[in-house]
């Protein structure tokens, strides 16, 4: 007999990163980043306490003494439902919303307890990331211009047609340099590498590959989107201070060790949500008619790898009498 449907948590996690979307895209272009992350924390936290889960934070807002809320360790959810880490990062891109740049979301991933990579010290992560087509022919070592020929002929494209999307920082300059040695085109952003990467993994998009160094939780969420898009992560933690790097290493991690989606979420039974902040290529901003507040998200779930895309409308003059949340 087949089985029943089992509850799929990202329908519930959406309006999460949804009510994070919304506190926080009124702090569009206003300059003030720790005002728009304070509304999109507070946002997330109060809906929390509707989830049926028995959730711990293993990428949140950082540690307990810096973060008042979503903090490493903090426990989330009803207490009575699956027992999940969660990941979360309320505004992924702070400084897009902050001057009104493309891009900015509100993400976060459920997976099952312990499955999700977690490494408090180190904060940076080389990534390569592309989409289902080409998960089986890249390799972190091979040179760059060997790896966009490769995945150019998984796409069935020439290196020339390809666009890969790298953060505009200067430790990309030799990256930059080598990409455009090879041909292939390049899209650069200031921040905001989840978005480069959801885009990356998804076919609408004009962006075929991400490459650079990013932040490590960015990538463990990255991850568990990928699970459900079906393209592929790969990582090597890349500590960008000696601080960072004696940290990691004192914790007895090998900085040659490579990680693929599966070693950054362990397990296929996650769910992933992201709804749009600032208007981008692959998700429309917060969005106001007058009566509405629009929201656009993407919806994700691992096992099935089911993608839905969902756009609400939020009454606003309801919500604000429902809630405690500025909307
Ligand atoms: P925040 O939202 O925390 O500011 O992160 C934005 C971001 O661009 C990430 O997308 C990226 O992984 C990371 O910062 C890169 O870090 P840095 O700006 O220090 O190079």
């Amino acid at each position: 007999m087949a089985e029943a449907p089992e509850k799929n948590l990202a329908m519930d996690i959406v309006r999460i990163t949804e009510a994070a979307a919304l506190a926080s895209a009124r702090w569009l272009g206003r300059g003030a980043k720790e005002s728009g992350d304070g509304a999109a924390v507070e946002a997330m936290r109060n809906s929390f306490t509707t989830l049926h889960i028995d959730g711990v934070v293993v990428i949140g807002e950082g540690e307990k003494d810096k973060a008042p809320m979503l903090y490493t360790g903090e426990k989330v959810g009803m207490g009575d439902g699956p027992v999940l880490d969660v990941a979360v990062d309320p505004v992924e891109g702070t400084n897009l919303l902050a001057y009104g740049r493309p891009n900015a979301i509100s993400v976060m991933g459920v997976a099952p307890r312990g499955s999700m990579f977690s490494l408090d010290r180190s904060f940076y992560m080389q990534k390569l990331v592309v989409g289902a087509e080409a998960k089986d022919v890249v390799d972190l070592d091979a040179p760059v211009d060997v790896n966009l020929e490769r995945v150019a002929k998984a796409l069935g494209k020439k290196v020339s047609d390809l666009v890969v999307f790298v953060l505009d920082k200067p430790r990309h300059a030799k990256l930059i340099e080598d990409i455009r040695k090879a041909g292939a085109r390049i899209t650069l952003a200031t921040d905001g590498d989840v978005a480069g990467a959801l885009m990356a993994a998804d076919p609408r998009s004009e962006v075929d590959i991400m490459m650079g160094t990013g932040g490590t939780p960015e990538g463990v969420i990255t991850a568990c989107a990928l699970r459900g898009l079906g393209g592929q992560i790969l990582g090597r933690l890349d500590p960008q201070s000696y601080p960072e790097k004696e940290a990691i290493q004192n914790a007895g991690w090998d900085l040659r060790e490579m990680l693929s989606t599966s070693d950054l979420v362990k397990s296929d039974d996650c769910f992933f949500a992201a709804t749009g902040i600032s208007g981008g290529d692959f998700l429309h901003g917060v969005r106001y008619s007058g009566r509405h507040a629009i929201t656009h998200s993407m919806v994700l779930r691992g096992k099935t790898g089911t993608i839905r895309y969902v756009e609400s409308f939020h009454d606003i003059n309801r919500l604000r009498q429902l809630s405690a949340v500025a909307y």
